[in-house]
C-alpha cells in the first residue's frame, strides 16, 4: 500500500470516535446553555437576559412583586379562633353536626398521608416558639397539622392551628389517591381532613380555612390574625411559593418563625428553593435548614 493510502485509512479509522466526541461535546453545550441561570452577584453580559437579582434598579423592579396589603393591629391569641369562626363560618364551628349525612359513607374513619409531615423541624420549632397560633398554608389530609396538635399537647400549650387549603389537591391527584371518592366534582378533601381531625380529637384546636392561600393570607392580614409559627407548604412552583412566603411573612408575629417543606426534595430546586432564597436575599434574612425544611426567623 502506498504511503498516501495508508494515511487515509488511518484517518478514516479515527473519524468515527472523533465524531462521537464532537456529538458529545455539542450535546453537553446545548444542555448547559438551556439550564436555568443561577443568581450571581456579577453583572450580566450584555447579550444575556438578566436574572431578577441582577437587575441594576432592583428595588424598583421588585416593587411590582411586593405585597402591600395593610395589616390591622393583631387580634389577641385567645380571640383568634372566635375571629375566624365569626368571619369565615357565621360564628358556628364547621365541626358541629359533622359529617353531613350525604358524605358519611364516603369517608374513611382516618385517611392520612403527608410528605415530611413528621419531620424533626416541627418539634424543634414548637419547643422553641411555644406558639399560641400556628398557620399552616397547605394542609391536604392534615398529616402535619395532626403532628403539630400532638406536639402542642405534649407541651401543654394552648395552641390554635389554622389550616389554609383550597382542599382541591391538584389536578389529577386522585391518580395517587384512588380510594378517595368524588361527588359531582368535589373531591371531598376538606371533609376527609375534618374527619381526620375529629379522629385525632382535635376539633377544638384546629380550623380549616378553605380558600386559596393568597386570598386567605391577605384577609388574615386585614383582620389582624397573626401567626407565631407559619408553615408554607401549598403550591410548589416559584410564583405560588413566592406569593405565599411574602404574604405569610406579613402576618408573622415579631419573634415568630416561617418555615416550609421541599427545600431539598426532588419537588424542588425549581420553585420553592428559588423563592425562599430570593425572599431571604431581598429582606436580608438568614435561611436555616432543618432536614428537608427551610426556616426563617422574623427580623
Ligand atoms: C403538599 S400538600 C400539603 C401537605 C401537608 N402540609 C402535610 O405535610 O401533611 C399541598 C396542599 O396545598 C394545597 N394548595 C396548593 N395550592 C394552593 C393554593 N393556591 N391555595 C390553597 N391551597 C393550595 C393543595 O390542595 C394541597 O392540599
Amino acid at each position: 500500500m502506498k504511503e498516501g493510502q495508508k494515511k487515509l485509512t488511518a484517518l478514516l479509522k479515527l473519524a468515527k470516535p472523533i465524531a462521537y466526541v464532537i456529538l458529545l461535546l455539542f450535546t453537553y453545550t446545548l444542555g448547559y446553555l438551556s439550564s436555568p441561570p443561577t443568581p450571581s452577584p456579577s453583572p450580566p453580559s450584555s447579550s444575556a437576559v438578566p436574572s431578577l437579582l441582577q437587575l441594576p434598579n432592583l428595588p424598583t423592579q421588585l416593587d411590582h412583586f411586593r405585597v402591600t396589603t395593610h395589616c390591622a393591629d393583631p387580634v389577641p391569641s385567645q380571640l383568634v379562633r372566635q375571629t375566624i369562626l365569626d368571619l369565615v363560618f357565621n360564628s358556628t364551628s364547621p365541626f358541629i353536626n359533622f359529617p353531613p349525612p350525604h358524605v358519611t359513607k364516603l369517608l374513611r374513619a382516618k385517611r392520612v398521608k403527608g410528605w415530611g409531615s413528621n419531620g424533626a423541624v416541627f418539634e424543634h420549632l414548637i419547643k422553641k416558639v411555644k406558639p399560641r397560633t400556628i398557620i399552616e398554608v397547605g394542609t391536604f389530609l392534615g398529616a402535619s397539622a395532626i403532628h403539630m396538635v400532638n406536639l402542642t399537647r405534649m407541651l401543654n400549650l394552648q395552641t390554635q392551628i389554622l389550616c389554609v387549603d383550597d382542599f382541591r389537591g391538584w389536578p389529577g391527584f386522585q391518580d395517587r389517591f384512588k380510594d378517595m371518592k368524588m361527588i359531582n366534582g368535589d373531591v371531598l378533601l376538606m371533609y376527609q381532613f375534618m374527619q381526620n381531625i375529629a379522629s385525632a380529637n382535635a376539633t377544638e384546636s384546629v380550623l380549616p380555612i378553605p380558600f386559596s392561600s393568597g386570598s386567605v393570607l391577605d384577609k388574615l392580614c386585614t383582620w389582624g390574625v397573626f401567626g407565631d409559627l407559619i408553615e408554607v407548604d401549598a403550591g410548589h412552583d416559584f410564583n405560588s411559593a413566592w406569593s405565599d412566603i411574602n404574604r405569610a411573612y406579613r402576618i408573622l408575629r415579631p419573634g415568630g418563625v416561617l418555615f416550609g417543606h421541599d427545600y431539598f426534595t426532588a419537588a424542588d430546586n425549581r420553585g420553592v428553593k428559588r423563592a425562599v432564597t430570593l425572599f431571604a436575599k431581598v429582606y436580608g434574612l438568614k435561611i436555616k435548614l432543618d432536614g428537608q425544611h427551610w426556616v426563617i426567623y422574623s427580623a
